[in-house]
C-alpha cells in the first residue's frame, strides 16, 4: 500500500514536472501549451495583457497579482499583494498600462465569496515593475461578490463590474471612486436551485454593447449601453453556451469562452453559432478555466491566453487537482481541427 502510495506519487511529481515545464516544445506541436504552472491550490481568476505582452494574472486564493512572460521561462513575479484581503478577481486596463482590479474575500474554507469585503484598486505599472504605483480608488461595501471588469469605452472615466450574486453590474469612476449600480436585469440573476450561487460573471464591452456570461442560466447575452454604462436597448441572449465563466473577442467580435468548473473552451460567433473547440468535464487539457485574453504582440496576436484553477472547482473523476495554469492556446491551429 505504501509503496503503492509512492509509486503513484513518483508518476504524479513526474507527469506534473513534464506538463508544467513552460515553454516545452513539444514534437507534436498541440495547440495547446502550458506557459507557466502555479503551485498547488493557486486558484488563478482572471488575466489582462500588458502592451509589452507580459501577463498580468490575478488570484481568487491569495491576495495576489502576478505578472508572467510569455516569452520566458521565468517564474512569475509578484507584482502587489493586496492588504487585508484575501482575493484578486476582475482586471481591465483603463489607461495605457494602468489597470484597475477587484479586490475582495472569497473563502477559498466555505467557496464562497464574502459580503462587504470588496475594493476597487489602480496598479499604475508605468513606471515600470518592481515598482508600481498601487493606490485603492475605493471600498464598494454594499457588493456581495464582485466578479469580472471592463472599462465601458476607450478614454472612459467608467468602468463595469459584474456582481455574481446580487445580479448586477456596478459602474464606478475610476478618477473618483463614485459607484453605483447601473445594469439590472433577469438575464443577470443567479439561477435558482443551483449548487453556486453564481449570476452574471465575465464582462466585456465592445461597439456600444456589454456582453456577459452567466454561469448558471448558461447564457451568453448582450445589452446596447451609453457611455454613461446605462441600458438603451433590449438585453438579448446571444448563445446557450452552458456553464460560462470569463471570456475574450478576436478582432473580428468571435466570443472565447471559459467554462470553469466544465473544462472546456468554446467559440461563438457574433451571429450566435456555438463550437466547442477544445477540452470538456471528462477532460484535463482545460480543466478549471475561468478567464482568457489574447496576446497583444505581433508574436503573439494569434495567442488566446486561456487559465485555470487547477480543477478546483470541478475535474474530471480519478484526475488530481493541480496548480493553476496559464496556457497558451495557438487558436488557428485549433480552429483547422473543426
Ligand atoms: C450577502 O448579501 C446578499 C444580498 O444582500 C444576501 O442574500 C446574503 O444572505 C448575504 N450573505 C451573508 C453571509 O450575509
Ligand atoms: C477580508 O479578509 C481579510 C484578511 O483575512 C480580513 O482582514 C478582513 O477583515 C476581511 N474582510 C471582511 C469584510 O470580512
Ligand atoms: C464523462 O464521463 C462520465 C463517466 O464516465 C460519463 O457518464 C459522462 O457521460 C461523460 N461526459 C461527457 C460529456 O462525455
Ligand atoms: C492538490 O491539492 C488537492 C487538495 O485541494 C489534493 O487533493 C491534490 O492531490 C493536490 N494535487 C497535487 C498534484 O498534489
Amino acid at each position: 500500500m505504501v509503496l503503492y502510495a509512492l509509486f503513484s506519487l513518483c508518476l504524479l511529481a513526474l507527469s506534473h514536472r513534464v506538463t508544467a515545464a513552460p515553454h516545452s516544445h513539444s514534437s507534436l506541436k498541440s495547440p495547446i501549451r502550458t506557459t507557466y504552472q502555479f503551485p498547488n491550490e493557486t486558484w488563478i481568476e482572471n488575466i489582462a495583457v500588458r502592451s509589452s505582452g507580459q501577463l498580468l494574472v490575478t488570484i481568487i486564493t491569495s491576495p495576489d497579482l502576478y505578472q508572467v512572460d510569455p516569452f520566458s521561462s521565468a517564474p512569475a513575479s509578484l507584482v502587489h499583494s493586496f492588504p487585508h484581503a484575501q482575493s484578486t478577481l476582475g482586471i481591465t486596463e483603463v489607461q495605457p498600462d494602468i489597470f484597475a482590479v477587484i479586490v475582495g474575500n472569497w473563502s477559498f474554507d466555505t467557496f464562497s465569496s464574502i459580503n462587504g469585503s470588496y475594493s476597487l484598486w489602480k496598479v499604475d505599472l508605468r513606471p515600470a515593475i518592481p515598482n508600481p504605483v498601487v493606490t485603492k480608488i475605493t471600498d464598494i461595501p454594499e457588493a456581495s461578490f464582485l466578479n469580472g471588469l471592463t472599462l465601458v469605452a476607450p478614454l472612459s472615466p467608467y468602468v463595469l463590474a459584474s456582481d455574481s450574486i446580487l445580479g448586477v453590474v456596478w459602474r464606478i469612476n475610476y478618477h473618483t471612486g463614485e459607484y453605483k449600480i447601473v445594469l439590472e436585469n433577469t438575464l443577470m440573476t443567479p439561477a435558482p436551485g443551483q449548487e453556486f450561487e453564481l449570476g452574471i460573471n465575465g464582462v466585456h464591452t465592445r461597439k456600444g454593447y456589454l456582453y456577459f456570461t452567466n454561469s448558471f442560466q448558461f447564457i451568453f447575452a448582450r445589452v446596447p449601453i451609453s457611455l454613461e454604462g446605462t441600458a438603451i436597448g433590449l438585453y438579448e441572449v446571444v448563445a446557450n453556451t452552458g456553464l460560462s465563466d470569463d471570456f475574450a473577442f478576436d478582432k473580428d467580435g468571435n466570443a472565447y469562452i471559459a467554462q470553469d468548473p466544465g473544462g472546456a473552451l468554446e467559440q461563438v460567433t457574433p451571429d450566435g453559432k456555438v463550437t466547442v473547440l477544445a477540452g470538456g468535464t471528462n477532460s484535463t487539457i482545460l480543466e478549471g478555466d475561468t478567464s482568457a485574453a489574447f496576446g497583444r504582440t505581433r508574436l503573439d496576436d494569434n495567442t488566446l491566453y486561456v487559465v485555470t484553477n487547477g480543477g478546483i472547482a470541478g475535474h474530471p473523476a480519478g484526475s488530481p487537482i493541480v496548480g493553476g495554469k496559464v496556457l497558451a492556446v495557438n487558436i488557428p491551429e485549433l480552429l483547422k481541427q473543426h
